[in-house]
Order: structure tokens, then sequence, then C-alpha cells
């Protein structure tokens, strides 16, 4: 469905050392995933190439087309998000209209709304997924328009209930083969509850995660989705309907774990489960 935004946006494919060869299968890969790459979530997609039998990686970089220089850092100490006056819509179909909103460091706010309501175009346009039709979002007094994509990609995390297991190893799922210290990543397995699982496996963290993930659960694969997000330590994390194959009871001690050991970030979260109500700050509504 979003596939569309993602053509459109347009990415460059970067290679170490290409050959014809490589770089075949490069856009065959490519290809296969642009159709689960259903919004650009990851800081730099990276990809494995499986047929191979060796990880290779593919990172997608965002092609400035829209001719918009962008060379703003990111305003790490950002104290208010401002949405003023957005408009978005698909082709005739407006989803948002002036919508404002302000968001505070450090806020929790539940999205609700019926299914259609616009929640996940929101925050696409707050992950500038998107990019508005109208209306300006801005980081204190930067526009988000104006951020390199690598600084908002790093700062700025969005996971989704469909987002990517790639067929590589429980570790570099969760780090994207960025440099990690050890301690981060098992304070992240706790948070996210996976530290048992992890010592479980025969490999523990090097242990093989098939492909799509089919030795996992659902609710384990949301989890190592969030877990992955938390290693970007990100100011603003959307969770979009990012828990919803996690128990109720598992949601709320890893909510719980979240707001203990991230007291500076913003949180979206859109659940559909009732309890997730104790964790807002605010509530709102489309
Ligand atoms: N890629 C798209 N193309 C056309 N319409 C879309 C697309 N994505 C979403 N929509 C429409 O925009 C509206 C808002 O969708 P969405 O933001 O996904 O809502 P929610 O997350 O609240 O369910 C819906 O009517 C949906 O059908
Ligand atoms: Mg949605």
């Amino acid at each position: 469905m979003i596939g569309g935004g993602v053509g459109a946006l347009g990415y460059q494919l970067y290679w170490g050392e290409i050959t014809a060869g490589t770089m075949a299968a490069a856009a065959a890969l490519l290809d296969s995933v642009r159709t689960q790459l259903s919004t650009f979530t990851e800081t730099l997609s990276i990809m494995l190439d499986k047929w191979r039998g060796s990880i290779r990686l593919v990172r997608l970089v965002e092609r400035e087309e829209d001719g918009v220089l962008r060379s703003q850092t990111f305003p790490v100490n950002w104290s208010k998000i401002e949405c003023q006056r957005l408009d978005y819509s698909f082709g005739e179909k407006k989803v948002l209209k002036s919508f404002s909103l302000s968001l505070q460091r450090g806020e929790w706010v539940i999205l609700q709304g019926a299914s259609g309501a616009g929640k996940s175009t929101l925050v696409e346009l707050l992950c500038r997924v998107r990019n508005p039709t109208a209306g300006m979002i801005l980081f204190d007094q930067i526009p988000l328009s104006t951020i390199t994509e690598s600084e908002v990609r790093k700062n700025i995390a969005l996971v989704l209930q469909q987002g990517m297991i790639f067929t590589a190893t429980f570790r570099e799922n969760l780090t994207l083969q960025s440099v990690t210290a050890a301690e981060d990543l098992l304070q992240v397995l706790k948070i996210v509850e996976l530290d048992i699982l992890v010592e479980s496996l025969p490999m523990k963290l090097d242990t093989e995660i098939f492909e799509g993930g089919e030795n996992f659960s659902g609710g384990e694969k949301q989890r190592i989705m969030i877990g992955r997000a938390l290693l970007k330590n990100p100011s603003l994390l959307v969770l979009d309907e990012s828990t919803a194959m996690i128990g109720a009871q598992q949601e709320e001690s890893i909510l719980t774990n979240i707001r203990a050991n991230f007291p500076g970030m913003t949180v979206i979260l859109v659940s559909h489960k009732s309890d997730a109500k104790k964790f807002a700050d605010r509530v709102i509504t489309l």
C-alpha cells in the first residue's frame, strides 16, 4: 500500500565493490524487499543477501530528489515539537486537514482513533517517512524538513506492526551491524524481555533468525524490532501498533521498563489495549 511512497522518494543503491553481477543481485533483492519495506523505518535499511551465503550490505540512502538542500543537524536537546497546520492528502483524499499539535520532550502520548482515521499518516509525517502537503513540523526552531536524512533516522525511531526481520543473527537484527556496547545490548534485551529467551538459544545472540523470522513468534519479532529502535536511543519513539502481538501484561511491563530507562524520550503509542492508556500523559483522538 505504502510501497508507492518509497518508490516516489527514490533511493540510491550504494554498494562497496560493485560488479555487474552483484549489482543485478542487489537490484533483484531490492525489488523483493521493497514490497515489504512499506515505510522507510530503519536508520539505514540494511538487507542481507541470503543467496550468496555471505552477508552483504545494501544501504539505501535517500536521494535528495526534491531539490531541498538538507544541511541541519538534529537538535538533540529539543524541548518541543510543533506540528503547524498540517495537511496530508492521498490523491483526492484529505487525511489530515490543518492539523496542529505540540509535543513536549519526555511526554508520552496515546494516539487513538478508528481504523483509517489517519494515525499512521500522522506518525509518518512526524518521522518524515512522508512530507506534509502543507504545514510545517518544527523541532524547537528547526523545521524537520531541513534536517539531513541520516540525522532524522538516527534520532527518530518508528516501529511498525509489520516491520522487517532479517535473515541474519539475533544480534544483527538488533544492532543492524552498528557498533554496540555489550552492556547496552543486554540492557535493551532486558527492557524488551528477550534476555531469558536469548540465554536459552543454542548460540545465544549469534543464533540465526530464519527467513522472515519463522522460528520466532510474532510477539518475539515485535520485541526484537522495539529493541532495535531503543538501541538508537532516539528522542522520539513511535510505536504504531507494534505491540499488537504482545500480550497485555507483557506490553505493560515493557512500557514500564522503557519509561524507567529512557526518561527524556517522547513516546507516541498507537495501541488498542486499554491498559496502555495508563502510560499516557495525554490521549489524542484523531
Ligand atoms: N498509500 C495510500 N494510498 C491511498 N490512501 C491511503 C494510503 N495509506 C493510507 N491511506 C488512506 O488514508 C487514510 C488514513 O490511513 P492511516 O493513516 O493508515 O489510518 P490509521 O493508521 O488511523 O488506520 C485511510 O482512509 C487510508 O485508506
Ligand atoms: Mg495505522
